[in-house]
């Protein structure tokens, strides 16, 4: 058997397709961010965006990648440590370490390699790092590369301080790494952040938040921390510009010394190219707008706390949360991937989530700043049209 005969014989996707029920890599054609999205030539309603701010066409976001195209050209053309680093990086570094209330960033490609280079640039050999058990991906791909050089990994129960704190008592160092969503985004829920950040600080254990998601929507903009009350307590915050800040990239907020260390030592840094401009300067247009909506209500989360309640009053299984997702719980496979279906049949577009990406089956509800109450309207009527088809189980509660 050779390598690539698990690539011949893998069959999931084929056989989904063959039943009609494949819901991955949908190609649209124009912009998804929230509101009308074409997909297959047909407008569907865009329910499974992350840009929860509706940044992505905003005109002074766009305006800002087209003069950074038109100024810096289309690539940083290497890594930042040699000759892809541009004042532009080092200016949304400045913004984001302002606004976040910390000494430093640094800018990354992406906001999985932010936290692959983090995590395995601090955590090695007698090191131990904490991961919740259902953080993202990146986290847990970076504790992994940090177990390669020497770390131990664990993980706690999911947004469990009690559990993280019963690890920490029996900890044999205090060169420990707590790492956790500040927003889990598949699901929806907060992570618990002033009691994660009680339980580190009574262990002497450093706490990263990942507030992919909370940034720009919670806290004023500022994300989960500052909404917890908790800023300056966190000692390492990691972000992704690909959801309210409507581009691609990542960044990590420490203090001086730590970006520093960070800068010469994440590999994920050094041995990839910069961020590029065009990129960049998005992410930074929409940092300044977020900042001047910061006063304001995100329409986001009102959006779903009401797709949440009129839902849950149809008969849907509905989780409990307070952010802009809002997840719909299928019993099965067959009947998540069925849902998905009809409802872009219907003009609907969810996200379809099956395991590992989340515990059990679910569809994924993305709200954004662009839904008005008619676009939540004419959803909401689809899910009542489509309830009978759906499931079984919602035709008993019926
Ligand atoms: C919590 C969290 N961390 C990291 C990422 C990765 O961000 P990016 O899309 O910038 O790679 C995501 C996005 O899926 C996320 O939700």
């Amino acid at each position: 058997m050779d390598l690539l005969e698990k690539c011949r014989a893998y069959a999931w996707a084929d056989e989904a397709r063959d039943v009609g029920l494949y819901p991955y890599y949908p190609a649209f054609q124009g912009p998804v961010e929230g509101g009308q999205a074409v997909l297959d030539g047909s407008e569907v309603l865009m329910l499974g965006s992350s840009n929860y701010r509706a940044l992505s066409s905003n005109p002074q976001v766009m305006g800002a990648a087209q003069d950074a195209v038109a100024l810096y050209g289309t690539s940083a053309t290497g890594s930042r440590m040699l000759n892809g680093n541009l004042d532009l990086h080092e200016e949304l570094e400045a913004d984001l370490a302002g606004f976040l209330g910390y000494e430093a960033a640094l800018v990354f490609a992406s906001g999985y390699m932010t936290n692959l280079g983090v995590v395995s640039a601090l955590a090695g050999l007698g090191d131990q790092v904490y991961l919740d058990e259902r953080a993202h991906p990146s986290l847990v791909d970076g504790a992994w590369l940090a177990k390669a050089s020497g770390a131990a990994v664990h993980t706690f129960a999911h947004n469990d301080p009690g559990d993280l704190a019963r690890h920490l008592a029996a900890a044999p160092t205090r060169s420990v790494l707590v790492a956790t969503d500040g927003v889990f985004s598949m699901e929806g829920a907060l992570a618990p952040v002033a009691e994660l950040v009680a339980v580190c600080e009574e262990h002497g254990a450093t706490l990263l938040v990942d507030d992919a998601d909370g940034v720009g929507v919670f806290g004023r903009g500022r994300g989960v921390i500052e909404q917890a009350g908790m800023n300056g307590r966190v000692p390492l915050m990691t972000l992704s510009f690909s959801k309210s800040l409507a581009s691609q990239g990542g960044a990590v907020l420490a203090d001086a010394k730590t970006i520093n260390f960070l800068r010469h030592t994440s590999r994920a840094q050094i041995f990839s190219a910069g961020l590029s401009p065009a990129d960049t300067a998005a992410a930074h247009a929409s940092l300044r707008e977020i900042r001047r909506r910061a006063e304001s209500e995100p329409d986001a989360l009102s959006a779903a706390e009401y797709l949440r309640r009129t839902l849950d009053a149809l008969g849907y299984d509905v989780a409990g949360s307070a952010s802009p997702v809002v997840a719909v719980r299928f019993p099965d496979q067959t009947s998540v991937l069925s849902a998905q279906r009809v409802l872009v049949d219907y003009g609907v577009y969810t996200n379809a989530l099956l395991p590992p990406a989340c515990e059990g089956y679910q569809l994924r509800i993305a709200c954004t700043d662009a839904h008005t109450p008619d676009a939540l309207e004419a959803a909401i009527g689809v899910f009542a049209s489509v309830r009978e088809e759906l499931l079984p189980r919602y035709r008993q509660a019926a």
